[in-house]
């Protein structure tokens, strides 16, 4: 949520800041900007629109610089103007900032720099805290302080309650730009006598191979060939170097449409990549050393807990069907955001799951903390190498699905869930689990990259059932068991990039209220893959067309919805414990398609982001 770049070096800064931003862009795009510094000279930019506007407008104004800090936003304090966009700049015009997260006392602050003589040209918070800066440097004039401009940063950071991740330049200290973090991701990029900063490691794209991460709390003074890290008790931190795993963050659209299509088929090599190396076939079991949990610790466990957000949380909800079913383990989803303020009582032998693509998701994250503050073992399941998430849990599993760009989620989702299939089979093989049940588990996971191949072959039949829907505006998604969560996932894919208004129910409960909604202009996606339960989906369908609503079955039964069904989407028969995989690529196929019908922008579908880390 929000985009960062920054850059300090040799080079002319802008066209780099600019090329970062639209690798970033898919992290919010309301409205972005750029602040330059040559000696004391400074040169902001800000437009409303995508970066493309910003860049034209650069263009226009031409700023040679080797210093700036960049933004792309999405909005949440103040609308979508050219005011409110970031940077933001002192009164006094001395400082420059770009800022991801909620100053949650800005308005204490604004009051207190009102009294101070400081003025405000935006509605946002952030404003507030680059004119707190500024007052924190002020307030040491005649001082002989040493990193006065550091210094002003982490004094002004004392006072703010909330989560920022920001880039600070100033006129009054050039060559150094200043970085801070708590509760926003915020990564240092360590090239050749030159620093870059970003909000996401896809921003130092083919410009750096090393990274520094911020910890929370942290603040560093950054110049072209050196980074300082302190703390906001002002620590000094010991600066770690990693190098990023470039393999993993590749972002081409290569001849694809949109990263929503590219990921949708890059699908059986992500559930490839997710099993790789993970499963015994001497023993019919998963091989999960990332836990860092022996079996004997494992074996105590009494319950599962799973938080997250999003299509993650759809995921958690599927692996509750899994884990119950083949591990025996009692499992509860919660939303993380709910989970973190609630008094949730948890076992002392509970186990705690976070699931998260980003790792970078703040109600997730805030969930992890606070069942780590409780004392609970928390694991995580995170699509992204050195996010926060990963680094704060006490081990877990990367999903290796290569990096996610569009903004509705989808390889990510179906590797969450072999994921979680995985983890079922090895509790499950711990407890009551027989080696041959075991067995056919483990043949149905190594089967699905091929499966999940075969439906995608029925593209070209799904996107002419989607030319039929695309007109209507509300849809129900229905399913039973572990296609319950599938069917919330196919609603909330249509939701997020067609804007059309979708519901998902347990296929039974529809008859307790969603059936009102049932006629002409509201057609029904049911899915019916599971024997033991058949008869009693067919009598919903039965019931659907009873009250003349357009029905779409997505069924390895054919022939039981003939007849009833307006269009059948066939999928091939497969083993229960992957049927919620294979159930799903078709509704994110329908639902990019339906998108495409209607002229939306799929990739950046409008109010949504990525990452979102802010609560
Ligand atoms: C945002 C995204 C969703 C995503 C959710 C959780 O809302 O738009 O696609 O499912 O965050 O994200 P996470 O990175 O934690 O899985």
């Amino acid at each position: 949520m929000c985009g960062i770049t920054g850059y300090i070096g040799s080079r002319e800064a802008a066209p780099i800041l600019i090329e970062g931003l639209r690798k970033l862009e898919y992290r919010g795009y309301d409205s972005s900007g750029i602040a330059l510094l040559r000696g004391n000279t400074m040169s902001v930019h800000k437009k409303k629109g995508r970066v493309s506007v910003l860049a034209d407008e650069i263009q226009n104004h031409p700023f040679h610089a080797t210093t700036g800090i960049s933004h792309t936003r999405w909005a949440t304090h103040g609308g979508v103007t050219d005011a409110n966009a970031h940077p933001h700049v002192s009164s006094d015009g001395d400082f420059a900032m770009v800022h991801n997260g909620i100053i949650e006392n800005y308005e204490y602050i604004r009051n207190f720099l009102l009294g101070q003589g400081y003025t405000f040209s935006s509605q946002t918070d952030s404003e507030a805290l680059v004119n707190l800066i500024s007052y924190h440097y002020n307030k040491r004039t005649g001082e002989n302080t040493p990193n006065r401009f550091l210094e002003a940063v982490r004094k002004a950071l004392l006072h703010v309650e909330g989560t920022y991740g920001i880039a600070v330049i100033s006129r009054l200290a050039p060559g150094e730009i200043i970085a801070a973090r708590k509760g926003s991701p915020l990564l240092i990029g360590v090239g050749k006598n030159e620093m870059l900063i970003s909000s996401d490691v896809l921003g130092f794209a083919g410009r750096a191979n090393n990274v520094i991460y911020l910890d929370d709390g942290q603040v560093a003074s950054i110049t072209p060939d050196n980074c300082d890290i302190i703390t906001i008790g002002n620590k000094q931190i010991e600066c770690e170097i990693k190098e990023i795993d470039w393999a993993l963050e590749n972002a081409d659209l290569g001849n694809y449409s949109h990263y929503m299509e590219k990921e949708i088929y890059e699908q059986p090599k992500a559930l490839e990549d997710a099993i790789r190396g993970r499963i015994s076939d001497d023993n019919s079991t998963a091989v999960l050393s990332g836990l860092n949990m022996s079996p004997n610790e494992l074996r105590q466990i009494d319950r599962i807990l799973f938080c997250a957000c999003g299509t993650a949380w759809h995921a958690c909800l599927v692996a509750e069907y899994l884990i119950e079913k083949y591990a025996r383990i009692p499992v509860e989803v919660e939303y993380a955001s709910e989970f973190r303020y609630r008094s949730a009582p948890l076992d002392k032998n509970t186990l705690v799951f976070v699931i998260s693509q980003s790792g970078e998701t703040i109600d997730t994250l805030e969930a992890l903390r606070e069942s780590k503050r409780k004392g609970f073992r928390t694991l995580a399941i995170t699509n992204s190498v050195g996010s926060t998430i990963s680094r704060e849990s006490d081990g877990g599993l990367y999903q290796y699905a290569g990096k996610e760009v569009g903004v509705a989620s989808t390889k990510a989702f179906t590797s969450q869930v072999i994921i979680c299939l995985l983890i079922a089979l090895y509790m499950g093989r711990m407890r009551d689990l027989s080696f041959p049940d075991g067995k056919e588990i483990v043949a149905a996971i190594k089967s699905v990259p091929q499966i999940a191949s075969k439906v995608l072959e029925l593209a070209p039949m799904i996107k002419e059932t989607a030319k039929k829907y695309s007109k209507y505006d509300d849809f129900l998604f229905l399913g039973r068991l572990s296609e319950f969560p599938v069917a919330l996932e196919g609603a909330l894919k249509l939701k997020e990039i067609s804007y059309i208004h979708a519901e998902g129910y347990p296929a039974a409960e529809m008859k307790h209220g969603p059936i009102a909604l049932v006629c002409p202009e509201c057609p029904t996606v049911i899915f019916a893959n599971s024997e033991d339960i058949l008869p009693k989906l067919v009598s919903n369908a039965q019931e659907i067309k009873a009250r003349k609503g357009p029905l779409i079955a997505v069924t390895d039964s054919p022939k039981a919805f003939e007849g009833i069904a307006d269009d059948i989407i066939e999928l091939p028969k497969v083993h229960d414990s992957i049927k919620p995989i294979i159930a799903t690529i078709p509704v994110q196929l329908l639902a990019y398609y339906v998108a495409i019908e209607r002229g939306c922008d799929v990739d950046k579908p409008r109010n949504l982001a990525k990452a979102v880390t802010v609560e």
